[in-house]
């Protein structure tokens, strides 16, 4: 078998469910060991992923390339500049060929349309590693570490602070997907697209869109952030200063829950998106969930090849 993971909505809610669960044990069953020693049961031995990446990435390339490895299976790493991918080579060609060679895809892209073509053209799981439009992969780390520091997703207000990205528009579509609450600290001109508002609403979730960044975020069991300049985009002192209420510092975090848990995706722009009192602070899981790239998309990978959910 084999699916394409373009978004939370091609895997649904029980497969969520069932891959964080996955993750949890997995993550589990290898505590301590060296980090390059495959899982007892290395179900993906003799696969290969291809990731391609035509944006920069340190998180996103290193857990995948990691969670491989635990998995028992191989990577092939191309920055898409130095492939004929660069050179003109179609995204429909690109995959084709590819899918005579690798077992599955990985490419982080500027254009959600280039990932629908890719899955369109391959004959492997393609997988998103980002888009300006969405990353998935990123909420399932997310998910996975408000499961750890909360108990459970389901009934969880989360508080987005910022720019409507493509964090948050993943974000909004796991809320109505696993059951959690969503409020988006946004400033007039940059709210998540009313495509991905609307699919939420349908599925039973409506997002309010709070100018009031400490309305945002009362009551807030997690509160989450993002670069307000993301890849691709142009630095502009406009944007930076209306986001500029936004940022999540400890006077904002102190409307949140006492104990409400603090998540960035990172890379972070310290003392602009949020301070450094917060990154490192007691509310801040900040590192579990860089941590947790690796141990969600490992569930990704298997639930691509039909070995889970
Ligand atoms: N959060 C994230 O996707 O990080 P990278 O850009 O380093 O992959
Ligand atoms: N919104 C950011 C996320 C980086 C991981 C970007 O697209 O650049």
């Amino acid at each position: 078998m084999s699916r394409h993971f373009l978004d939370l909505a091609d895997a649904g809610g029980d497969a969520i469910a069932a891959m964080l669960n996955d993750a949890i044990d997995r993550k589990a069953a290898r505590a301590g060991w060296p980090k390059g020693k495959a899982d007892a049961d290395a179900p993906l031995a003799g696969r290969t992923l291809a990731m391609i990446f035509e944006k920069n990435s340190t998180r996103t390339r290193v857990s995948f390339d990691m969670a491989m490895r635990q998995l028992g299976g191989t990577t092939i790493v191309m920055d898409a500049g130095s492939m004929q991918l660069g050179r003109g080579e179609t995204i429909a060609d690109t995959a084709r060929v590819l899918s005579r060679f690798v077992d599955a895809i990985m490419i982080r892209t500027d254009d959600h349309a280039k990932i629908i073509e890719m899955a369109e053209h391959a004959t492997v799981p393609v997988i998103n590693g980002l888009t300006d439009h969405s990353h998935p992969c990123q909420i399932m780390a997310d998910m996975l570490t408000v499961i750890e520091h909360r108990k459970a997703l389901a009934g969880t207000r989360w508080a987005w602070l910022g720019d409507g990205n493509n964090v948050l528009h993943s974000i909004i579509e796991a809320g109505s997907l696993m059951g959690f609450e969503v409020r988006a600290g946004c400033p007039a001109g940059y709210e998540p697209s009313m495509e991905v508002l609307d699919a939420a609403l349908k599925r039973g979730l409506t997002v309010p869109i709070l100018r009031d960044p400490m309305a945002a975020v009362d009551g807030a069991d997690v509160v989450v952030t993002d670069t307000w300049i993301s890849m691709g985009q142009a630095h502009a002192e406009q944007k930076l200063a209306a986001m500029a209420p936004y940022q999540v510092n400890a006077a904002l975090m102190a409307g949140a829950k006492p104990d409400a848990v603090f998540l960035h995706c990172l890379p972070a722009h310290r003392g602009e998106e949020a301070t450094d009192e917060v990154l490192d602070g007691p509310n801040s899981a900040i590192w579990d969930e860089a941590e947790n790239r690796l141990h969600a998309q490992k569930s990704v990978l298997l639930w691509c090849f039909g070995l889970l959910g």
